[in-house]
């Protein structure tokens, strides 16, 4: 029987947890028998004093342990699952899923709503007439079989002890912990039963981590921590400085979505995005051992959005989730939010940044994302950019597009998304979209 007091002490003292211990504490911590007041109080003596490597990987194994792993067995390999630090406009998941399906492998994946300025994939299916985002485990089974991949929200029987940790560390002041965050996203992946993992980890001000330097040590910590627990974990470190894509808002991802999809893509926030989905893609292609290398693995995902198999995948998906309307059509439209209004650039020059916190808030204000877990979205409204950092602009050329519920809140939020945009006439320095890879 662990004695928490005892085990409080030891985090604040730095002393050092035994696996054993661990063990006990995520088991505790899910069957509810530790009170908040000493799991934060822990939270706060791991957030001063961060675990080890080692002690990261042990709470991960005792956080995916504190509940049900998914069995995959039966279903075709390799067995590959996705996960993004998330970030404004980040809906790279609805054009990776079926473009990995499309390639051959299995993607079975849990995803989350979003919270703050970071979107969730979940808000943004649900925006699709019909989806269903609350699978049992055995139907999730069931449809991987069937068309090689399915997404469901995150059900309670899974990795318990984070879902206890992650909702106090909101409250505690302790999200930002890297071994409390690798813990927390590599226990839901183990849980997930997956064997091949991609991280995509977001750097800049629109993501959790917004400096480079804390996002390598997040990615080097995600790493090794894979390593030990035997998982093939390949990370792509990325920017999140300036939003990913055009669409920001709900109704509006699932469009970008389906223009990539149906190589409908031809601005250049929207081919950024793109260039995302096909890197992803080379290298869980390559990390799964399905192509020798990212290269080959990034032209077997540009083969499969050329010939139209991922856009195939993609319809079954939708109308295997209890989509009612096929989205893919040209002639389905979602619903307007009531004003559309666009904002014109205000002198000419280079766009120097397009800074992503600054859109996401924005988005946040027209209502399309949550301040707190409870509160309602509406998938109508929303963001379009229309042009990328580093792009020339003119003055009065179209900058963005916003989808709100009134021309007054409208104008409210492009006069704060302003705030966010320089312009200057000097070009900035280029900023890559794939800042590494571990
Ligand atoms: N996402 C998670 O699932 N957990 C964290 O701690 C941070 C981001």
């Amino acid at each position: 029987m662990l004695d928490i007091a005892n085990f409080i002490a030891t985090r604040r003292d730095r002393g050092r947890h035994t696996s054993e211990e661990l063990a006990d504490f995520a088991a505790a911590v899910a069957n509810g028998s530790v009170p908040d007041y000493q799991l934060s109080a822990w939270l706060m003596a791991a957030f001063l004093n961060p675990l080890s490597i080692e002690e990261t990987a042990w709470l991960t194994r005792a956080m995916a342990d504190s509940g049900e792993i998914m069995d995959l067995t039966g279903l075709p390999k390799p067995w590959v699952d996705k996960h993004s630090t998330g970030g404004v406009g980040d809906k790279t998941t609805m054009v990776l899923l079926p473009l990995l399906a499309a390639c051959g492998l299995t993607v079975v994946k849990m995803s989350g709503r979003g919270l703050g300025i970071t979107g969730g994939t979940l808000d943004k299916l649900s925006a699709i007439p019909g989806f269903r985002t609350n699978l049992t485990p055995h139907e999730m089974k069931e449809q991987a079989k069937l068309i090689g991949l399915a997404l469901t929200g995150q059900t309670p029987n899974l990795a318990p002890a984070d879902k206890v940790l992650y909702a106090l560390r909101d409250t505690t002041g302790t999200v930002g912990s890297i071994p409390l965050i690798v813990s927390s996203v590599l226990s839901k992946k183990l849980a997930g039963g997956a064997e091949t993992i991609v991280l995509d980890v977001k750097c800049g001000s629109g993501g959790l981590v917004q400096t480079e330097q804390e996002a390598r040590k997040l990615a080097a910590t995600l790493a090794d921590v894979g390593k030990l627990l035997k998982l093939r974990v390949r990370i792509a470190l990325t920017d999140m400085s300036q939003p990913l894509g055009s669409a920001m808002g709900n109704a509006l991802e699932v469009k970008e979505a389906v223009q990539v999809l149906t190589g409908r893509a031809r601005s250049a926030p929207v081919l950024r995005f793109r260039s995302l989905c096909i890197e992803l893609a080379g290298l869980t292609l390559e990390a799964c051992g399905m192509k020798d290398t990212l290269e080959d693995g990034k032209k077997a995902a540009e083969e499969c959005l050329a010939n139209g198999s991922a856009l195939k995948k993609f319809q079954y998906w939708c109308q295997s989730q209890g989509a009612t309307v096929d989205v893919t059509e040209p002639s389905f439209e979602f619903p307007n939010a009531p004003t559309i209004k666009t904002y014109n650039t205000p002198s000419t020059g280079w766009a120097s940044v397009l800074d992503a916190q600054t859109f996401g808030r924005g988005v946040m204000r027209l209502g399309g994302g949550r301040k707190r877990k409870e509160d309602l979205i509406d998938p109508r409204v929303g963001i379009e950019l229309h042009a990328c950092v580093g792009q020339r602009l003119e003055i009065d050329a179209p900058l963005f597009t916003i989808h709100a519920t009134d021309e007054e809140t409208a104008d409210k939020v492009a006069a704060r998304t302003f705030e966010g945009v320089e312009i200057t006439e000097s070009s900035p320095p280029k900023r890559p979209l794939v800042l590494d890879l571990y």
